[in-house]
């Protein structure tokens, strides 16, 4: 007997970056697009399209109060979302666009309060990659796009972490091959023109955005403590994998910790000496999500960084290290780390 119900498929559609006009079709008929930046994939909707942007956040699980980013691929898009460029924009701009820096600006009013999550502000960036910024020309409108992950879970960095959060759950992704930089772009505020603030730390650095506004830039304290943080993103726990995360300053710390614990681990470390020895895994700010979610697939309970000298040096990394221990950290503590300053917090 012949089979009376068609088979409808759930799958998301991968689409090469040839085919950039059907993900512009899709989104233009209300579908999440995820798509690649050079920091992290991004889960697209048009600016001016609440419906699908709400649609990001069911998917996503992200709390409403947390406001996406703007994506422009030129300059003309701003006058659509920004009430006011202030004068130092321009000078950062030029020098970091297209680039893994946001900057959060006053919203124009047209810009559907559901993207900024309420605020009067939006967080503006053009992403450096020619998938992305090609995707937003041929729509012909910036696209919001908060980081493709389910809420909590790390951010995607290959198509395959896009698939396992999704599939079935958006309209396609569009494969641009692994992120770049691996970490969510640097989010600078300059809603106080005389007082920029880092609300995220990225790729660019404090010490770069200074050169060019030859002027401090702080980095915005956080944050779970802080009943209004400045960036509604702080107050959320982010960026950490199913294993516990560990940090040690030293490798005789670490070899100490796992004298003690009989748990499935993973060791990650910079340094190349140590990274010659077996099982010890080469960490990057590119390879960081990366190595979560492979831990994760792998059953592995515990994650052990070496942070050695070159890995403190780097803020993102660190910050989005730290971010993945808050979750962990609440029984004993062994790593130096976290002796030295429990509840220190970063972004
Ligand atoms: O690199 C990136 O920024 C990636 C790619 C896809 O562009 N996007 C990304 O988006 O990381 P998301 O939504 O995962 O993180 C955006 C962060 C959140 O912490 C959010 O609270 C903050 O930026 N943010 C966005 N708009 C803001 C605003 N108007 N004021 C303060 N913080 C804002
Ligand atoms: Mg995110």
């Amino acid at each position: 007997m012949e089979n009376s119900f068609k088979l409808v498929s759930m799958k998301t559609k991968v689409l090469q970056i040839s085919e950039v006009e059907e993900a512009v079709t899709l989104l233009r008929s209300g579908n999440v697009v995820a798509f690649p930046t050079e920091t992290v994939y991004g889960l697209a909707a048009p600016i001016f399209a609440p419906k699908t942007i709400q649609r990001i956040f069911e998917v996503k699980g992200r709390p409403s109060d947390n406001p996406l980013i703007a994506h422009i691929s030129n300059f003309e898009q701003l006058a659509q979302i920004v009430q006011e460029v202030p004068p130092a924009f321009n000078r950062i701009a030029e020098a970091f666009f297209p680039g893994p820096l946001t900057i959060v600006m006053q919203k124009h009013p047209d810009v559907p309060l559901i993207a900024t999550a309420g605020l009067g502000t939006v967080g503006v960036r053009m992403p450096n990659h020619p998938v992305a910024l090609e995707l937003i020309e041929a729509l012909g409108e910036p696209v919001v796009a908060p980081s493709a992950n389910r809420s909590g879970l790390p951010s995607s960095t290959e198509v395959g972490h896009v698939l396992d959060d999704f599939d079935g759950k958006i309209g396609a992704v569009l494969d641009g091959g692994p992120c770049a930089v691996g970490l969510e772009s640097t989010v600078l505020s300059l809603l106080d023109p005389e007082h920029p603030i880092i609300l995220r730390p990225g790729a660019v650095t404090k010490e770069q955005l200074e050169g060019v506004l030859e002027i401090e830039v702080k980095l915005a304290s956080s944050s779970l403590q802080n009943a209004t943080p400045p960036s509604p993103g702080m107050k959320y726990r982010h960026y950490a994998p199913r294993a516990k995360v560990r940090l040690f300053s030293t490798w005789e710390a670490l070899l100490a910790h796992m004298e003690t614990s009989s748990c499935f681990h993973k060791i990650l470390a910079s340094d190349p000496e140590a990274c010659a020895l077996k099982d010890v895994h080469e960490l990057s700010s590119k390879d960081l999500f990366r190595h979560f979610r492979l831990a994760d697939s792998e059953g592995v309970e515990e994650i052990l960084v070496l942070c050695d000298s070159s890995i403190k040096e780097n803020a993102a990394l660190m910050n989005r290290l730290e971010k993945a221990c808050e979750i962990n950290h609440e029984e004993g503590i062994e790593s130096a780390f976290c002796k030295q300053d429990h509840t220190r917090r970063s972004l």
